[in-house]
């Protein structure tokens, strides 16, 4: 059986762009084949809302130690967060739990705002900005540095490592791809030892702080587990997030125009707005589980040990849950059903941090720009901006 799975073979999607739209897709398996089994990958798929919802929930009989990994996900030494069931997961997840509240939305309100001002102060005297490479790629990571504790300066470095931490390549580059991996990691471990060490004995008040604190099955946690924790975070919370802002202007602009100007008349309608752009184009497109003993509850005999794919860009598109789904509307009165932050005991626990950096962008945006505009695409969005 394959130990990696590409999910872009099984959507068929051979560019970006593909990548980018795959709803095309959904809607004919959802129509015509919505539990399928793929032969070349040897993986189940669910595209319905309540299938993939259950596959999500039900981790007595869909186990996220599977064994296997997504093209682009990372080998860890450790088994991560996301490989495990409870009760294990549980004792993982309260050392996660901890660190987030270290400090509470409201303190961080006022340093992501900090953060969205500086970065919009240096494009302010141009007439168009590039939504990742001057916004949505900088944000996360600069927050993402300060959650941990690390020199927010050394954001450049942190993005130089996801990317490449990020690439999933083909099947023909992968293990070069995994080479490369591996040295960044190594890389990584040099330069967080030394702060880590710092921590230990100067804690202050941030995660990697507290994580040199924090006890763990009887133990306080060695390096290498604060590293991987570390390097865990950098991955699931940089690229999701700078895709959820890219995706913020992309729907406002190509998928339902005007909806920029009616913020702006109606500020209050921000945050159901972003509830929409996460259903409508969710950051990360499919989990993957293991079925832990026969069944046949979709309807067929899905055996003990094999792969399931719940497909959360369908299951947000299904129009048994979402009328006319494929329509963007943040007047939709129940778009926060939306599966982008996964469900059940994994659910994301970034979510209200990667809400509030789209909203306090957003807001930003708002109050400098009467209006924007598409200016071209050349790997990036580019806004033509209006000031007031
Ligand atoms: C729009 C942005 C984001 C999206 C779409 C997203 C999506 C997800 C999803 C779908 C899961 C569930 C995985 C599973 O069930 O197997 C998850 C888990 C997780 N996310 Fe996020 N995430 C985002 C931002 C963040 C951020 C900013 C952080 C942290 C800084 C973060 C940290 C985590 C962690 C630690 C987990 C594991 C939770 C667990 O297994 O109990 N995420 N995320």
């Amino acid at each position: 059986m394959n130990k990696i799975v590409f999910p872009n073979e099984i959507s068929g999607a051979e560019n970006l762009q593909q990548q980018f739209e795959p709803y095309g897709w959904y809607a004919e398996m959802r129509k015509n084949s919505p539990v399928h089994y793929d032969e070349k990958q040897q993986v189940w798929n669910v595209f319905l809302y309540p299938d993939v919802e259950r596959v999500l929930t039900d981790y007595h009989l869909f186990s996220s130690d599977t064994g296997k990994r997504i093209a682009g996900s990372l080998a860890l030494k450790e088994k991560g967060i996301t490989e495990m069931d409870p009760p294990d997961h549980g004792k993982r997840r309260a050392l996660y739990t901890k660190a987030f509240s270290t400090r509470t939305l409201q303190e961080w309100e006022p340093r992501i705002q900090e953060i969205s001002r500086h970065l919009l102060e240096e494009v302010k005297e141009k007439q168009s900005i590039r939504i990742l490479g001057d916004l949505a790629t900088p944000m996360p990571v600069i927050v993402i540095a300060d959650l941990l504790g690390v020199p927010s300066s050394d954001w450049m470095l942190f993005k130089q490592w996801s990317d490449v931490l990020i690439t999933s390549g083909t099947r023909e580059t992968y293990e070069d791809i995994t080479l490369k991996k591996e040295e960044i990691m190594k890389e990584m471990a040099v330069y967080l030892s030394p702060i880590i060490q710092e921590k230990r004995e100067n804690p202050a008040k941030d995660f990697l702080s507290d994580l040199t604190q924090t006890e763990y099955k009887g133990q306080k946690l060695s390096d290498r587990e604060i590293i991987d924790i570390a390097i865990s975070l950098l991955l699931a919370g940089n690229v999701t997030t700078s895709t959820l802002l890219f995706s913020v202007f992309y729907c406002f602009l190509l998928d339902r125009p005007g909806v920029y100007r009616e913020l702006r008349d109606n500020p209050e309608l921000v945050d159901q707005a972003i509830e929409e752009v996460l259903r409508f184009r969710p950051p990360a497109q499919v989990l993957m589980r293991k079925v832990q003993e026969d069944t046949d509850m979709f309807g067929s005999l899905m055996k003990k040990g094999e792969i399931v794919m719940a497909w959360l860009g369908s299951a947000n598109r299904d129009e048994n849950t979402f009328a006319q789904g494929d329509q963007f509307d943040i007047h939709r009165p129940n778009s926060n059903k939306h599966l982008s932050f996964g469900k059940g005991c994994h659910l994301c626990l970034g979510a209200p941090l990667s809400r509030l950096e789209a909203k306090v962008m957003l807001t930003e945006m708002l109050k400098c720009y009467s209006d924007i505009s598409i200016g071209g695409f050349e790997n990036d969005l580019i806004l033509h901006v209006t000031r007031d």
